[in-house]
């Protein structure tokens, strides 16, 4: 198949590439990096000439798009418009586990994605998964407040991002199956222990001090909302396993 990664040289867009041509697909990336502003669309419909599927691994940057809303209202209406005009059959998306229980802020942006994606003209599959483990590191890079890196606090089932990459290649394989299972990791973790796991796993020799962050995100997620219910398929690998594999581990 040719596959269009949206996404492709992000934290998990790699990893999709990667899962994507260890199967034999051929791969489009399509980032800004690769010449390609999904905001502006333009070239993206002649980017998915020929192309079978689009996984959808963009994301903003935080720093540069404060309005998550727009960006993935933008970036959904690009590569729905485009990939209808150009032939494309099954549009995916990952979305995340739970984000019903806090529609604000950045779950806006992905529940507005969701639902700009089921209403296309676009055959779909939605891919809800928890977070990632590499979550942890952006966490540890994002969570700074006058240069101190801090541990927010919350429950999380997170999942290898090359385990959900391997996923969703099986899913654009399978062909357009809507909303699927949601897709969570082995076992449930706090997360400010994560990020402190993972600070020192680099080297960062700093305490870091737990915060509570404030507002609908950060309650759901200490409240346990964002953990996968009982019929979600599971990864296999362990927070611990995947921090012991880093490189610099
Ligand atoms: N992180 C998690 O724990 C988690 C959990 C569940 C679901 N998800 C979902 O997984 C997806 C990927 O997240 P991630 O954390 O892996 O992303 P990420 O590392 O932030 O990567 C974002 C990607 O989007 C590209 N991008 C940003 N703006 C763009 C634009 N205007 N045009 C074209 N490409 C653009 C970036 O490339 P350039 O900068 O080169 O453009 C990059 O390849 C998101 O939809 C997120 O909601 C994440």
């Amino acid at each position: 198949m040719r596959i269009a990664v949206a996404g492709g040289t992000g934290i998990s867009g790699q990893h999709v590439v990667a899962a994507a041509r260890a199967r034999d697909h051929e791969v489009v990336v399509l980032a800004r990096s690769t010449g390609i502003d999904l905001l502006s669309g333009a070239g993206v419909e002649r980017a998915l000439r020929g192309v079978d599927a689009v996984i959808d691994m963009s994301n903003p940057s935080s720093t540069e798009t404060p309005d998550a809303v727009s960006f993935f209202a933008g970036v959904t209406h690009t590569l729905l418009t485009a990939g209808h005009r150009a032939g494309v059959a099954h549009h995916i998306a990952v979305s995340i586990v739970g984000i019903d229980a806090a529609p604000e802020g950045y779950y806006a942006g992905k529940l507005t994605q969701e639902r700009l994606i089921a209403e296309g003209a676009v055959p779909w599959t939605i891919q809800r998964s928890t977070q990632f483990h590499e979550f942890a590191a952006q966490m540890f890079a994002r969570a700074t407040v006058a240069g101190i890196h801090l541990a927010p606090r919350g429950r999380v089932q997170p999942i290898a991002a090359h385990e959900l990459a391997t996923h969703l290649v099986r899913r654009a394989e399978e062909g357009p199956q809507g909303r699927a299972r949601d897709l969570a990791g082995p076992r449930e973790e706090s997360l400010a222990e994560m990020v402190r796991s993972y600070a020192r796993a680099i080297g960062h020799r700093m305490p870091l001090p737990a915060i509570s962050v404030p507002g609908a995100i950060g309650r759901a997620q200490r409240s346990g909302a964002l953990l996968p219910s009982g019929d979600s398929l599971l990864g296999t690998q362990t927070f611990t396993e995947w921090l012991q594999a880093l490189p610099d581990a």
